[in-house]
């Protein structure tokens, strides 16, 4: 009989793992940010055996005071992470049973594919919980903008040419219809999160009576899984969380990019506090929105990671494959990324000011209302697309005399069409325009104004 076996999976080895297997295997350096998550999940296990008759109650205590002691150790930053017991679970389990011999009993019953799992699952329920915390508070931030800034008035784009005129507090209310799209995803992911892998052993269960309702009641999911095999091998909540999450990293390079064209001499306008701005190295006059380049520039990773998990899943047979200890880098970092993103935008947007002026100038733009001239047309009785027309007309021989729109005269309308009224030119005062629009969902001053108290109403009761 062998004495010495370095191998820690035990009698079936006689050989030591290779030094490059386990480089290759090691995942304690990233999963160990599991490590909450799985002692909850462990002491779940611990109790649940106890009261099936596995562990008598002076053991189930020793391993709850073990894990407690180890928590705090790993807390306090002294606890002694070895690579070679590859990762988060087995660092744990032996340093309990060092502490304990009843350390040794815990695994019974349980393997790392569901335990990993589950605790997965613990993890991401935690953190969509917070994330979306910090989704609200950048709708907050940006609904405080908007009341800040209630009169202002800009040009909204199509294609980024100027099209009509907004108010720039409908422009950042679209975001906040958004990024409370988003908050919905996250949830509709915890949801599925929220289902007990452990219980299905390795991948067939076990012929130990298991309490699996018991585990589910003390780690509070909500459902247990109905096959151990799909329980094992479910990465799903992953793959919804990295779409959520990439999706709202698109949003945010969206808003970025607008911040960023709103910043620049050719727009001017807002200005964004020198907190959230960097300068040059080398051109001392620039002052540059690097916030939001930046976060504009991490929504590549998010959705890298949604391909990564994807492309992971790809194909797995049935059902626990080692690959799929690659689930995890893409999750945190996703997490991680938005967490950042998330807290300097809304800085960043607490710090911004609308640069009135130029806002102003922009808006006044009399082609801004070349369509509300149309829309006098239809009211006159003139069929829309001859009201094109005729409003087509009259920009074309503005542009040819090189003069704004709004200066052409009556005559010069009647020679187009002499069904023009004078009433019809009446609509080139952008606030009055916009005081027209009383559709809902329209830009008009009173409704955004209603749509700021519902939303923070709304943003209150979350
Ligand atoms: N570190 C592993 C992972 O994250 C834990 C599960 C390992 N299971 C196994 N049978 N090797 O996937």
């Amino acid at each position: 009989m062998k004495t010495k076996n370095k191998n820690p999976w035990g009698g079936r080895f006689d050989a030591a793992p290779a030094e490059l297997l386990q480089q290759l295997s090691c995942s304690v350096h990233f999963d160990r940010r599991l490590y909450a998550q799985d002692i909850r999940g462990s002491v779940a296990h611990a109790r649940m055996l106890k009261s099936i008759g596995v562990l008598s109650a002076s053991e189930l205590k020793a391993i709850e005071d073990g894990l407690k002691q180890i928590q705090a150790l790993i807390e306090s930053g002294k606890f002694r992470w070895k690579d070679e017991l590859e990762d988060v679970h087995m660092n744990i389990e032996a340093a309990l049973t060092k502490i304990t011999p009843a350390g040794a009993k815990l695994h019974t019953g349980r393997s790392r594919n569901d335990q990993v799992a589950t605790d997965m699952r613990l993890w991401m329920k935690d953190e969509i919980d917070a994330l979306v915390q910090l989704i609200g508070a950048l709708q907050t931030a940006l609904i405080s903008f908007a009341e800040r800034e209630r009169e202002i008035l800009i040009p909204g784009y199509t294609h980024l040419q100027r099209a009509q005129p907004v108010y720039l507090a409908h422009h950042l209310l679209a975001y906040v219809e958004m990024l409370e799209r988003d908050k919905g995803r996250m949830l509709d992911a915890r949801q599925r999160a929220d289902v007990l892998p452990l219980g299905s052993g390795a991948l067939a269960g076990s012929t130990l009576p298991l309490d699996r309702d018991f585990v589910a009641k003390e780690l509070d999911f909500k459902k247990v899984s109905s096959n151990s095999l799909d329980a094992v091998s479910d990465r799903d909540f992953i793959a919804e969380f990295l779409f959520a999450g990439a999706l709202l990293g698109v949003h945010l390079s969206r808003l970025a990019e607008d911040f960023i064209l709103w910043a620049s001499a050719e727009f001017r306008f807002v200005e964004i506090g020198d907190q959230y701005t960097t300068g040059s190295s080398l051109m001392p006059q620039k002052k540059n929105p690097d916030v939001a380049e930046l976060v504009r520039g991490k929504s590549g990773r998010l959705n890298a990671n949604l391909v990564s998990l994807l492309t992971l899943l790809k194909g797995l047979p049935m059902t626990y494959n080692r690959d799929l200890q690659e689930d995890k880098e893409p999750m945190f970092d996703t997490a991680d990324t938005l967490r950042i993103s998330l807290q300097v935008f809304a800085g960043m947007v607490q710090e911004t000011r609308a640069i009135a002026e130029s806002c102003q100038k922009a808006v006044s733009d009399p082609l801004l209302m070349a369509t509300d001239i149309a829309d006098r047309l239809v009211e006159e009785g003139i069929p829309f697309r001859q009201a094109h027309e005729i409003v087509g007309k009259g920009v074309a021989l503005a542009q040819k005399r090189q003069i704004p729109l709004s200066d052409l005269k009556l005559a010069d309308w009647q020679e187009i069409n002499p069904q023009v009224t004078v009433e019809c030119l009446n609509v080139f005062q952008p606030e009055e325009a916009l005081k027209l629009r009383k559709m809902k969902g329209a830009p008009n001053l009173k409704l955004i104004q209603k749509e700021v108290s519902r939303w923070k109403r709304v943003l209150k009761s979350d």
